[in-house]
């Protein structure tokens, strides 16, 4: 058994942040209204549901609010772009604590593009992106957290990663996963399987 409390620090937070298990890692852009683009990795996006199409981030406390939080509160527009292994050195900089004035798009290199309607940066290398329009923000008092829900409002995928009912093939476009907050890894689908049914074993579709 290991006790949490005589832990130290650092060892604690590497071994909690990667308790969970894999985590859906992005990149979310957002710009504030003088017009400073702004990018972040996160690795706390979830599904919330899909009609309406609703996705929720977890943001860490801070004084001043993060940028990504501050931006998302102003411009109530942000987009959330998938990494893919060429992409993780630059992705994992925007983890640095730059102020709001500075571009990590700059300083990482990665490039930001507009699409028609939607006021935040699209990252132009990722291969699947989507936007969303801030919906709700609910503070979790026990650690001064905020969940940020998002509605999906347009979304950004290569037709031939779709199959016929609509799933989305996210390990061909090369959309990596992390655990805790500094490790890459690499995806490769095992199997899809049918609705499981009570009376009946799920069967195998691809
Ligand atoms: C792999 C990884 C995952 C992260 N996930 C989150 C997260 O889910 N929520 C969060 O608040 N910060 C997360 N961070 C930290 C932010 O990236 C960091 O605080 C960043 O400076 C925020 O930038 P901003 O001030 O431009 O919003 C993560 C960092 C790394 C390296």
């Amino acid at each position: 058994m290991i006790h949490l409390d005589s832990l130290e620090r650092r060892y604690r937070g590497n071994l909690i942040n990667s308790l969970g298990g894999f985590k859906s890692i992005c990149l979310v852009g957002t710009k504030n209204t003088l017009g400073n683009e702004n990018l972040a990795i996160f690795s706390s996006l979830v599904h919330i549901g899909a009609d309406p199409a609703l996705c929720g981030l977890i943001v860490r406390p801070s004084i001043p609010p993060r940028n990504t939080l501050a931006n998302i509160l102003e411009s109530r527009s942000y987009t959330i772009n998938h990494i893919h292994e060429s992409m993780i050195d630059q992705a994992h900089q925007t983890s640095a604590k730059y102020e709001a004035s500075i571009s990590e798009f700059e300083t990482t290199g990665l490039k930001s593009e507009y699409k028609e309607g939607i006021y935040a940066p699209f990252v132009k290398e990722s291969i699947i992106k989507f936007a969303c329009e801030f919906v709700q923000k609910i503070d979790i008092e026990i650690n001064g957290t905020s969940f940020i829900i998002g509605k999906i409002i347009d979304i950004i995928v290569p037709n031939e990663i779709i199959e016929n009912d609509g799933f989305i093939n996210i390990d061909k476009a090369g959309t990596i996963t992390a655990t805790g907050l500094d490790a890459y890894y690499t995806t490769s689908k095992i199997k899809r399987l049918s609705y499981a049914k009570p009376n009946s074993i799920a069967k195998l579709i691809s």
